[in-house]
């Protein structure tokens, strides 16, 4: 039988059915396991962490997914090689499966690492490059956002919908300090100076992915930050569209999952985010 005709559920398990299950397991697993890490790694500097429990995170969510859809193509965190010419290289060789779930195990390590309670599970499925299922489950505060293409955005059974702020000047923004501090660091720091006498405050909470799951329930208006990767971004990237936002490259190009710099906000203050974020950035390239 020809594989293009079978249809997109294997054991009667939907794809969104399958990923609320795995990010529900692997938030509670994580949630119980908080204080106890054993082994800690650092992978590009002393702000790039691993533990254990990233890799036994991803390891239960890799094991349910292939038990339903052993077919599909699998993007995790923990098998890539640390940097970002590896992640580059991992998307850029997966991103035209015909399925791809894309997983971050725990976005926000170092929040887990130091018992600060902002971390989640992000998992995303593309189906031929676009993403069409997210899944960002936050365990300490048992916040599951969950959005499959056209179908909306919800947490809990409630639609999420982005803010209504219309300017900069009235918008609660996020950002993120990268791990890598020789060249994104620097670059979001330039922007950071820029940006903050713009608005009405900045929060940098250490999670980006669960950022962008803010930004989708309206809680914030916008989230920026350089050299992310396509685990941190995906499912928050179908979310905030799903509730009505935009989400784009930070030169304003489309959203795809090889987009690294990403710009997220409710939509209506968007091109003033870009304009003003370029404008940081002038001087710069
Ligand atoms: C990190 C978090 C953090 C962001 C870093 C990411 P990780 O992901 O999303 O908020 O600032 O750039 O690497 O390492 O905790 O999965
Ligand atoms: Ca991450
Ligand atoms: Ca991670």
């Amino acid at each position: 039988m020809n594989e293009e005709k079978l249809p997109p559920v294997v054991g009667s398990k939907s794809f969104i059915a399958v990923a609320i299950n795995c990010a529900a397991k692997a938030g509670e697993w994580i949630k119980i396991k908080l204080g106890s890490v054993e082994n800690l790694e650092l992978k590009c500097s002393s702000a790039d962490l691993v533990t254990e429990i990233d890799k036994g995170s991803e390891q239960l969510i890799k094991k349910l997914i292939r038990t339903h859809f052993p077919n599909h193509a699998f993007l995790g965190e923990e098998g890539v090689e640390p940097g970002a010419a590896a992640s580059s290289k991992a998307i850029a060789e997966t991103k035209d499966a015909e399925y791809l779930w894309i997983v971050d195990p725990i976005d926000g390590t170092t929040n887990f690492v130091h018992g600060f309670p902002f971390f989640c599970v992000s998992i995303a499925l593309a189906y031929k490059g676009e993403v069409i299922v997210a899944v960002i489950y936050d365990p300490m505060k048992d916040e599951l956002f969950v959005a499959e293409r056209g179908k909306g955005a919800y947490v809990h059974g409630k639609r999420l919908v982005v803010s209504q702020d219309a300017t900069l000047e009235q918008s609660l923004i996020a950002t993120g300090f990268p791990a890598d501090q020789i060249y994104a660091l620097p670059l979001n720091m330039k922007s950071l100076q820029h940006i903050a006498p713009k608005v009405r405050n900045i929060r940098v909470s250490g999670s980006a992915a669960l950022h962008m799951a803010y930004v989708a329930a309206g809680r914030l208006s916008g989230f920026w930050e350089m050299n992310l990767n396509s685990w941190d971004l995906a499912a928050g990237s179908l979310l905030i569209q799903e509730a009505g936002g935009m989400v784009t490259d930070i030169d304003g190009s489309h959203y795809t999952l090889e987009v690294r710099n990403i710009v997220a906000s409710n939509g209506t203050i968007h091109s003033q985010f870009v304009d003003e974020l370029q404008k940081s950035l002038q001087n710069s390239k």
